[in-house]
């Protein structure tokens, strides 16, 4: 893709037809690292920088809420050395931006296994999700050990148990009811999905949240991604027709 026309395009966004949630699967580190010779961490990283970059410019755009895929449950398998680095690196995050969202008012959100996270890293967080806890500008979703099969089946264990205590009668199960025990209750559902470096998958993410989505894939590597493609993307997703299965009317 070409940005060069990038400044005449942010003009030309429709502040009125934005989306109110984007997802994104930051996707191509270790790729970005290895063409440089430099070792995978160095790859996140820049990584982490793209994630300052694209957080300030989703809440420029006024966008309602940001949701980055940040380690999924199958991360874990990864080496010790690249996960430990991943969990100094979002400590490190956290302490440098906890300004940044305060100011911005950005409220910071995880959705994921945190439990399965280090202390520390767990304590960074709610200290920074405590800091940021009365912000409505924005929400910055951070999906830790998140995968979408793990958040339905807790999904399903707690309608389950409400159902067998009374709170829930199951004839009266909705959409909804389904909505409001993921764990993005509460926020509308993903009107666009990035995925960067290339790869056409969804891996697990936001299974039942991107039910309408509109996808974008872009071979840009995450450490590459900023604000100039990102504008483009929202021009692109502007363009385009969202029917949600109905035909466009005439
Ligand atoms: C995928 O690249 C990326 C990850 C598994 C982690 C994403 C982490 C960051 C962007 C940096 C830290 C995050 C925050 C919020 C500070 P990959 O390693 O799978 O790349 P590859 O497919 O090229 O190997």
């Amino acid at each position: 893709m070409n940005f060069s026309s990038s400044a005449s395009m942010r003009n030309e966004l429709d502040p009125d037809r934005l989306p109110k949630h984007v997802a994104i699967i930051m996707d191509g580190n270790g790729r970005w690292a290895k063409k440089r010779l430099l070792n995978r961490i160095n790859g996140h990283e820049k990584g982490a920088d793209a994630v300052r970059t694209i957080v300030k410019s989703a809440r420029k755009f006024n966008i309602a809420a940001l949701t980055l895929y940040a380690f999924s449950t199958e991360n874990w398998q990864r080496p010790h050395a690249e996960i430990s680095g991943l969990m100094l690196l979002l400590r490190r995050f956290l302490a440098s931006e906890r300004q940044t969202l305060v100011e911005n008012e950005i409220r910071l959100n995880t959705i994921g296994q945190i439990e399965r996270l280090p202390e520390a890293v767990r304590e960074s967080l709610e200290a920074v999700m405590d800091a940021t806890a009365n912000n409505k500008k924005m929400v910055l979703n951070l999906a830790l050990s998140y995968g979408a099969r793990v958040e339905i089946v807790e999904m399903v264990k707690q309608i389950a148990a409400k159902t067998l205590n009374g709170a829930i009668d199951p004839a009266g199960i909705t959409q909804k009811t389904v909505a409001d025990h993921l764990y993005t209750r509460g926020m509308p559902d993903v009107d666009l999905l990035i995925r960067t470096s290339g790869e056409m998958r969804i891996s697990n993410f936001l299974l039942w949240q991107i039910a309408y989505s509109e996808i974008f894939f872009t071979p840009t590597l995450w450490p590459d991604f900023g604000e100039d493609e990102f504008v483009a993307i929202l021009n692109d997703y502007q363009h385009r027709e969202r029917r949600f299965g109905a035909i466009p009317p005439t």
